[in-house]
């Protein structure tokens, strides 16, 4: 049986201290744990890592059919193509981040950048931007510190619209949200990120199980 292949990427500039990335390997070790074959994980840390910021060529690229640019700016769209080729490997993809400012931190918006990429993750057409990726299980990993994703809200969402849409143009409809929200009211944050990754994990997880075993038969 071929390994399950996982691309996890974090987003905190916390390191150790990053809840979103406990509550991210919580996950994991839950995944990893049930899904019945070996998982190979490629991780990318864009908290201690952070990527550059995009470039003029990069920019310009954008603007032209993919073999143009790479003709146009050779060498230049490096970024881009290791982190699209990362994301084309992954049967299943873990973002573990957490909310700033209402919606996802700097460090994860870089990568978004770099991954939309035109004619190369997604198209134009008459009817809009359309995905150029096979679509995978994806599973955001949220934390934040004040009351998000409460019903009425506390506080107002671009969180989770703005990864269904941006995930969305370049093919990846088939997303789930796990949250840990309310962190800075625990006295123990960690506990509590733990707590709330099992309470996720009973009710959530044998749904994503079904979604990655179903993706990898159909390929
Ligand atoms: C720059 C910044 C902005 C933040 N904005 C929000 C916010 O809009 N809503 C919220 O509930 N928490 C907000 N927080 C709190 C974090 O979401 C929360 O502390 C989270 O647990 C941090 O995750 P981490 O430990 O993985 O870095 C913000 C934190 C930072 C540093």
């Amino acid at each position: 049986m071929n390994a399950l292949r996982l691309l996890l990427i974090e987003c905190s500039p916390r390191g150790d201290k990053a809840t979103s990335s406990e509550f991210g390997r919580h996950l994991l070790s839950a995944i990893t744990a049930h899904i019945g074959r070996e998982v190979r994980i490629t991780e990318r840390n864009l908290g201690s890592e952070p990527l550059p910021p995009i470039s003029a060529a990069y920019a310009e690229s954008l603007l032209l059919p993919a073999e143009e640019g790479r003709a146009r700016f050779p060498g230049q769209l490096g970024v881009s193509d290791l982190l699209i080729a990362e994301l084309e490997a992954a049967d299943l993809l873990v973002i573990a981040t957490p909310v700033h400012n209402f919606t996802v931190p700097a460090t994860l918006k870089a990568w978004i950048d770099y991954v939309v990429r035109y004619d190369v993750t997604f198209k134009y057409t008459p009817e809009g931007k359309v995905g150029l990726l096979h679509d995978r299980p994806t599973l955001i990993a949220v934390t934040s510190g004040g009351a998000m994703f409460s019903d009425p809200p506390a506080q107002p969402d671009f969180f989770r619209p703005y990864l269904r849409a941006v995930l969305g143009v370049i093919g990846l409809h088939d997303v789930t949200f796990a949250q840990s929200p309310g962190l800075t009211f625990s006295s123990e944050p960690f506990a509590e990120v733990e707590r709330q990754a099992c309470a996720w994990t009973e009710s959530h997880l044998d749904q994503l199980l079904r979604a990655v075993g179903g993706k990898l038969l159909s390929q």
